[in-house]
């Protein structure tokens, strides 16, 4: 006889009333022994569930651990395709790397790749991303999107566009995106998004979207340089919320999988509006380096493919998709940027 499985249990412990369950409720609502749930019971504590109670009197959930095992993300998952494959590892090189493998090999659209640590994370433009072990969100996952090879970068701003929601929603943060990839609170930068598209002749073969989020760092966390100062949720929550990863990644996941289907039906016009409300960017004095060259000038809107558009003073209007921010500042007196302020 196969008895349940370790998520159904779960779930069901989750959906729980607070005294908890009995033992003989729980074996014959599965049809098993005792023994038989008490043996789950004791696997799900080897995962890092707490439980309180014994076989006879019944047992209460008092703790999940803060893990993205797959059980637990399973529990949450709101979603019909993403994450429906997760792959979960301790450690990895970098998610993008492993989802990129995945995605050669057939892995289908929506499989996401998490990690409680990398050894090489990496950020946009060859950059690196720290990557401590559990203190962070590090995850990437596969898109087999329908589009042209230039729509890729819209879905870029997508997710950017969903984790900024999805912060904004659990934690009340005023977060806002400096475009293209970096969501910032104040000035500093919370999380980061690394899309890498891989392209047939005429069409997007699939894109690997990676996420790190700052969460649980303390200060003293943040060693060596980085390009502007970074903070994490924990720094600027100060206790006032109950942090959990998977929280974040399961909120993401629903969020992102209800704009991802809109945006095919829809296309991508539409969303400029909403990139406009949370732009750290518009209305700022900015010098945008594009590997070619400095362009500086006014950030006044977003073009319909998702490259910002510049006011310069010596080239009129300039659109820009692909770029490094290299000065942003508050105001643009007379011709005259003020203080720079990243
Ligand atoms: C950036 O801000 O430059 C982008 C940072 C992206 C970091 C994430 S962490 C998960 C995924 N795996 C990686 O190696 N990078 C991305």
């Amino acid at each position: 006889m196969v008895g349940p499985s370790l998520l159904e249990i779960l779930r069901l412990f989750k959906s729980a009333l607070p005294g908890g369950i009995s033992g003989s409720e729980l074996a014959s609502r599965f049809g098993v022994t005792r023994v038989a749930i008490w043996k789950k019971i004791k696997k799900l504590q080897e995962i890092g569930y707490l439980f309180e109670g014994r076989p006879k009197q019944g047992y209460r959930l008092v703790s999940t651990p803060d893990l993205l095992h797959p059980i637990e993300i399973y529990s949450e998952l709101e979603t019909s395709w993403f994450g429906r494959k997760y792959i979960y590892h301790e450690e990895v090189d970098s998610t993008n790397t492993v989802a990129t493998k995945l995605a050669m090999d057939g892995a289908p659209h929506g499989t996401l790749v998490v990690a409680e640590s990398q050894t090489a994370g990496r950020g946009r433009l060859g950059r690196s991303w720290m990557s401590l072990p559990r203190k962070g969100l590090y995850f990437s996952f596969i898109l087999r999107p329908p589009l042209e090879p230039r729509s890729a970068f819209q879905l870029t701003l997508l997710t950017a566009l969903a984790l900024l929601e999805t912060l904004r929603g659990l934690y009340g943060f005023p977060v806002m995106l400096k475009w293209p990839n970096d969501i910032v609170l104040g000035e500093k930068k919370l999380a980061g998004i690394l899309a890498e598209s891989h392209m047939e002749p005429q069409r997007l073969k699939f894109v690997v979207i990676g996420v790190g989020v700052n969460v649980f760092h303390r200060k003293e966390d943040f060693t060596g340089e980085f390009r502007y100062s970074p903070t994490s949720i924990l720094i600027e929550l100060q206790d006032r919320i109950p942090i959990r990863r998977q929280d974040i990644l399961c909120s993401f996941g629903k969020r992102f999988e209800e704009y991802y289907e809109r945006f095919l039906v829809i296309g991508w016009q539409p969303w400029i509006e909403k990139l406009k409300e949370v732009s750290f960017l518009l209305g700022r004095f900015v010098t945008i380096n594009t590997g070619q060259e400095k362009i500086s000038g006014i950030a006044i809107d977003f073009s319909t493919s998702g490259g910002i558009i510049l006011e310069t003073s010596s080239k009129g209007l300039r659109e820009i998709w692909i770029g490094d921010i290299e000065q942003v500042a508050w105001k643009y007196n007379n011709g005259t940027p003020s203080t720079p302020c990243l």
